[in-house]
């Protein structure tokens, strides 16, 4: 059994996708080539984004949305720090200061209470900031109406990370289109993603975009080689937008699939009467699933329980055994006064099971019935 099968997927979808790389190596323009604008047309028909722009990772969409929303140095931004390193390494990479939030103990996602317990210590410390990363941990979007009201009565943007959560839905919306930026990543192993690097910075702010757009290209100015500010090679590989194509058409059915798999192993958990506590999705909200992420009772030994778990032939995975604040290069920077609680528990007690859209329903089965006999001998 596979954490991730991607194995499946490109069995299904191979002769497209080999179809569609040799397009490419005929037509030859392996730098934006025509199917990356192809992809962008079709992801902002997907995501109902006006502004679309694919680029080279995650991480680097991420880079662009705070180029476009002019982040100087010194300038702090509120981030989670049960998150992936680059929400804060993003911040960090402009001069910025992440100003590092808790999360919300069932949800994963970030807590308003601890944004505003942010915002107050901010002021007292004579830190000036600018904005707020809401991150959509292992799919799930976070409730942003709530972070959007309170960034604008504190005159504050809020940038999307939906690395893992792009596809989900919030009231209505599709995650890429919920607040003034948001950025997705393409990795191989996340909802929507490629075989290398990839991203993708949505928005429906013409002048966001037209600054990432110039960002990605060097600072691109209106002519080759004039260059109006100092950008990055943010461009994603046209090889890489082909594949996408193939990848999101099947998307939709995928995400279906997912959601069908977590009811399934939360439905199987239940019946077993179970003492692990199930991920959350709160009312009006869909998840993309990137994650099936469980928390361990307190007192279950979590390597012991990944080692049986292997010993059984199923993998999991641990995301994230050490907050970000907690980790060498973020430790000095501030964070909220509640003191992280959360997060500082879940590092220590989550764990993620198997979740792809071709697991079957008695791996299911077979999961939560062997994590069940681990826990409860
Ligand atoms: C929450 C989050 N943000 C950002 C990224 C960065 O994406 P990439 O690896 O494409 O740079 C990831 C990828 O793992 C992620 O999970």
């Amino acid at each position: 059994m596979d954490f991730i099968d991607l194995k499946k997927q490109q069995e299904l979808i191979r002769k497209n996708i080999d179809n569609s790389i040799s397009k490419v190596l005929n037509h030859g323009q392996y730098i934006l080539g025509p199917e990356v604008r192809e992809l962008e047309n079709e992801l902002s028909l997907f995501s109902k984004s006006k502004y679309v722009l694919c680029c080279s990772s995650g991480t680097d969409a991420l880079l662009l949305g705070l180029i476009s929303l002019g982040l100087n140095p010194n300038e702090g931004v509120i981030v989670p720090s049960f998150t992936f390193a680059s929400t804060a390494e993003a911040v960090c990479m402009l001069g910025g200061i992440p100003f590092f939030s808790d999360v919300n103990i069932d949800t994963f996602n970030i807590s308003e209470n601890s944004i505003l317990n942010c915002i107050a210590k901010a002021k007292k410390k004579g830190i000036t900031l600018k904005g707020i990363i809401s991150v959509g941990l292992f799919g799930q979007p976070c409730d942003i109406d709530n972070i959007i009201e309170i960034a604008n009565a504190n005159k504050l943007w809020v940038l999307d990370d939906a690395a893992q959560s792009f596809g989900s839905g919030y009231k209505n919306k599709i995650s890429g289109n919920l607040c003034d930026i948001s950025a997705t990543s393409f990795f191989p192993a996340k909802p929507l993603g490629c075989y290398g690097d990839g991203g993708a910075f949505f928005t429906n702010n013409e002048n966001y975009y037209k600054i990432a757009y110039s960002a990605h290209l060097h600072g691109m100015g209106s002519n080759k080689y004039e260059y109006d500010r100092i950008g990055m090679n943010g461009r994603i590989d046209t090889i890489q937008a082909a594949i996408l194509i193939e990848k999101l058409k099947i998307f939709k059915s995928e995400l279906i699939k997912r959601s069908e798999l977590a009811e399934y192993y939360k439905r199987q958990f239940l019946d077993l009467g179970t003492n692990i506590k199930l991920p959350k999705v709160i009312s009006g909200a869909t998840s993309s699933w990137a994650q099936f992420t469980i928390r361990l009772p307190l007192n279950c030994d979590r390597e012991d329980f990944q080692i049986k778990m292997k010993e059984k032939g199923i993998p999991t995975a641990i995301y994230y055994p050490i907050p970000i604040h907690c980790q060498k290069p973020y430790k000095k920077f501030p964070i909220s006064s509640d003191n992280l609680q959360n997060t500082n528990l879940l590092s220590k007690c989550v764990i993620s099971l198997p979740m792809h859209a071709y697991l079957s329903f008695e791996d299911i089965e077979y999961i939560s019935k062997v994590a069940h006999e681990i826990i409860n001998n």
